[in-house]
């Protein structure tokens, strides 16, 4: 059965980013407590307050860095023990893992250790983990579902999803903790005020902001990465998921790890539709609905990149209670409303 106690609170880690903003909101929604921590490494304060102004409620903010162990263990002294923590806050530009690995294993896996280090001697039990399809590497078979086996990783940032998994159920095994793993598929979209989205900071590596960025005229192009992929036009396929439908996922595995039956202290649920889209079909729906052009020519393929993935995301339906909702237009339509947004800030 599911407690329904308003004052649970939960530590939101890398709570100013994308997809902790939004998160934040559902679970405010949702009559939970919030505290968001972190560095302002790639985000900023102000989302905070945006947080608090949708959601109509208090939200504390805490700029810690997690791999500062001194500064986290204070923060966690001076609070009292979280109901659940879910943690989002990691580096995650690929290219730039592959350029200074070591950068990446000290923020992602020296930020993870130091945050279950905190969380054990504060008496905080509960995580949600941001995980990641990349860890499916390029799989033999789509969708793909939790039982399929993970490949070694393609990048430095694909590989701390890896032994963040690892070490977060080795924790688990020594009765220290109750976990939940969340592979996303690829996130995008924006919340629907239009206050909160994604903030790509320079050259975008994801498709959906370049393609909204290319739409607005900040870029002069699209380059489309591979038209000789084995898919039905030569582009590859991904599996979308609207950001609004992930972050209630979170809530789902929130209530999940706190239900007094919570059967397994450590499961693994893919987050995607279950729908696959090519490069060029979200080109053509982002022009579709939102009445633009995105200039685009094709180009190689990019290192690094697979043809197709798709998730099956039953799992999640069965036993989180959760499906997305929302569809492709839903989620160009709300990219570009934030990309207007953005523009005229
Ligand atoms: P984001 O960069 O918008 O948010 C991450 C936040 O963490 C940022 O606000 C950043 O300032 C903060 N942060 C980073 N290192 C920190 C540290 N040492 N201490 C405190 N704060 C720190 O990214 P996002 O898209 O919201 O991603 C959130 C999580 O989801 C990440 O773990 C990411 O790897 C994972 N993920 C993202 C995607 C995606 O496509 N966006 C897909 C799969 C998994
Ligand atoms: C999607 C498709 C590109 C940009 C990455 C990470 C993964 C996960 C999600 C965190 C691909 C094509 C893109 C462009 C293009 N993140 N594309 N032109 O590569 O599926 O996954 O983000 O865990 O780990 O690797 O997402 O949005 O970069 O690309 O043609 O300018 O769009 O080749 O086929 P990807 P993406």
């Amino acid at each position: 059965m599911i407690r329904k106690n308003p004052m649970k609170r939960i530590l939101v880690t890398g709570g100013t980013g994308y997809i902790g903003s939004h998160t934040a909101v559902a679970l405010l929604e949702a009559g939970l407590e919030v505290v968001l921590l972190d560095n302002l490494s790639n985000s900023y304060r102000w989302v905070a307050d945006r947080v608090v102004q949708i959601s109509g409620r208090q939200v504390q903010f805490a700029e810690v860095d997690l791999i500062n162990r001194e500064q986290l263990h204070g923060f966690f002294g001076r609070q009292e023990p979280f109901d659940g923590v879910i943690h989002f806050a990691a580096l995650k530009a690929v290219g730039e893992s592959v350029e200074n690995p070591l950068l990446y294993y000290r923020n992602n896996i020296g930020g993870l250790m130091n945050l279950l280090e905190a969380m054990q001697l504060s008496g905080s039990g509960n995580l949600v983990f941001s995980s990641s399809c990349t860890v499916y590497g390029n799989p033999e078979q789509v969708p793909v579902d939790e039982a399929c086996p993970l490949q070694p990783a393609m990048s430095p940032y694909g590989n701390t999803k890896r032994i963040a998994e690892e070490m977060i159920r080795d924790q688990v095994q020594v009765g220290k903790l109750r976990a939940v793993a969340l592979r996303y598929f690829n996130p995008v979209g924006a919340h629907p005020s239009a206050l909160l989205g994604e903030l790509p900071m320079g050259i975008p590596n994801n498709l959906m902001p370049f393609i909204a960025q290319t739409a607005i005229g900040i870029r002069e192009r699209l380059l489309v990465f591979g038209n000789d992929y084995p898919t039905p036009d030569g582009t590859a396929i991904r599996d979308y998921i609207h950001i609004t439908d992930l972050a209630d996922a979170h809530v789902k595995a929130i209530h999940r790890l706190l239900s007094v039956e919570s059967p397994e202290p450590w499961e693994i649920f893919n987050l995607g539709t279950g729908k696959g889209y090519s490069v060029l079909e979200m080109i053509n729906a982002f022009e579709t609905v939102n009445g633009v052009k995105v200039p685009w020519q094709y180009a190689p393929r990019r290192q690094g990149d697979i043809p197709a993935i798709w998730a099956n995301p039953a799992k999640a339906q069965q036993l989180l209670g959760w499906k997305a909702t929302r569809n492709l237009t839903d989620m160009v339509a709300s990219a570009w409303k934030w990309q207007m947004a953005l523009q005229n800030r």
